[in-house]
């Protein structure tokens, strides 16, 4: 029921899904076959399904917006992706910001992957999914000393260091707890790469990683320090990349690191991490997702010849496909010569558009066979730049009608807030054709809890 598009394609600049190819009068053109198959969504009758199920029925049950997530397309993705690094051992550790529902965690958990991290929140997520804390690979550049405590007491596996700052702050704590810490190096490898520039993260001006040129220094930091073994080498050069020359330039520069510290009598590097940042095609148009079989190959030929273990850790790639947020329009208002159609979510439930200018597929839940026009798609938020689709070709449909925004199954929820004091979105599973809630819409008691009108009490 599922397909999921199998690629043939070499990579291009598409960073975000912005660029498109155009239409003669510029409008960019979707292929709305291949996302569906990509998203393992179908088209049966006037009805759009996920997993045999109707999505109009999901949110006639659960109401909208609501986050719907296809189990199987997620599983498709790691085998896939898995199938792309056979050639080495590798490790897949899911990269939990890009959907942390705990019914996501838990289907990851099961598949035998394990997790990377960038928080405390997250470490407490993916154990509470059942994780094992030697699966958990904590990343990020600037974790507290509260969060690498609880780290090191909890046991994660790996903790990735981005900076001789953090190096110290953690040996002292590994000191202090008289607990071992086998870590990485997150190096910065000065890479360029094509994509959004808020989400690159290679290069030398991007604040993450710790400069190739302190990697000597660091090791041989850790090299003294008796609590300390460095195990790994690792980078993150960005998101929805779609080239594989960053990732084999990326590796080339670890594998000379590796070789350096070797010389200088550091031998305990046993994992090299490539990150995530696998690109996807959020417009069906195969250019758009990165050829994975071609950077699993390349990598694998880069470390076939070493003894290292591969660890990836991607987020997009895994569930970004395997997610739609649905809507109901509420209004189908014209003013100023356009057509605007006025949804009940907007950018605090789903913030890419207004943040990155990110491209999203959205498609009616129930076909009426009605004409196409040019809508701007928006949503209820005081703000002009609060939209999900600007001048885009879609049947007319009307006021009270349903339509799923697709690509919305990573950095979706998650990036989602209470702007304009807006309860957060549902979010349910659909799994061998049946669905079930995996988190409850937020209540206005929620949003406010833990406030107090009067915090200060008079004398
Ligand atoms: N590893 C590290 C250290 C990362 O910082 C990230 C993402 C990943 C792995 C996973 O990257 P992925 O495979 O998902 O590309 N909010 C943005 C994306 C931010 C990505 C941040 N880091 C968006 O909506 O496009």
């Amino acid at each position: 029921m599922c397909v999921v598009r199998k690629p043939k394609h070499g990579g291009s600049d598409m960073g975000q899904g912005i660029l498109m190819p155009k239409r003669s009068n510029g409008a960019s053109v979707p292929n709305t076959s291949a996302l569906v198959a990509e998203t393992g969504l179908a088209r049966v009758g006037s009805s759009l399904q996920m997993s045999g199920v109707r999505l109009s029925h999901i949110a006639e049950a659960v109401g909208t917006p609501t986050y719907v997530y296809h189990a199987e397309v997620i599983r498709e993705q790691y085998h896939r992706l898995s199938a792309a690094f056979a050639g080495v051992s590798h490790r897949i550790c899911y990269a939990v910001k890009a959907n942390s529902s705990l019914a996501i965690l838990r289907l990851f958990q099961e598949l035998g992957a394990g997790a990377d991290l960038v928080s405390a929140g997250e470490m407490h997520r993916a154990l509470a999914a059942g994780f094992a804390p030697e699966q958990l690979v904590f990343s990020g550049v600037g974790k507290t000393a509260t969060e690498l405590r609880q780290a090191i007491e909890t046991g994660v596996g790996q903790i990735n260091v981005e900076s001789q700052e953090e190096l110290t702050r953690l040996g002292d704590i590994a000191q202090e707890l008289d607990r071992p810490v086998s870590l990485g190096l997150r190096v910065n490898p000065d890479i360029p790469t094509a994509t959004h520039p808020y989400i690159a993260t290679g290069d030398s001006s991007a604040k993450f990683g710790i400069p190739m040129e302190q990697a000597a220094l660091a090791g041989s930091y850790i090299q003294r320090h008796p609590k300390l073994t460095l195990s790994s080498l690792a980078m993150h050069l960005g998101s929805q990349l779609v080239e594989v020359e960053p990732y084999v330039r990326g590796v080339r520069s670890l594998l000379e690191i590796n070789d350096a510290l070797r010389r200088s009598g550091i031998d305990t590097v046993n994992v090299v991490d490539v990150g995530g940042g696998f690109g996807i095609p959020y417009d069906g148009v195969s250019e758009g997702g990165i050829d994975i079989d071609a950077v699993g190959e390349a990598v694998c030929e880069l470390l076939r010849p070493t003894a290292l273990e591969v660890v990836i850790e991607p987020g997009r790639f895994l569930v970004g496909n395997a997610g739609v947020l649905l809507t109901e329009v509420q209004y189908r208002k014209h003013a100023g010569g356009k057509t605007f159609l006025v949804l009940d979510c907007g950018m605090n439930d789903l913030l890419r558009p207004a943040l990155y200018r990110a491209y999203h597929h959205v498609m009616e839940l129930e076909t009426q066979g009605r004409p196409e026009e040019d809508v701007d798609v928006v949503g209820p938020a005081c703000e002009t730049g609060d939209y999900l689709a600007l001048g885009r070709r879609m049947p007319a449909v009307e006021a009270g009608e349903r339509l799923a925004v697709l690509g919305a199954g990573a950095y979706g929820f998650v990036m989602s807030s209470n702007y304009n004091s807006r309860p957060r979105a549902a979010e349910v599973l659909v799994d061998g054709g049946r669905f079930g809630v995996a988190r409850q819409r937020e209540t206005v008691a929620d949003l406010l809890r833990g406030e107090t009108p009067d915090p200060v009490s008079s004398p």
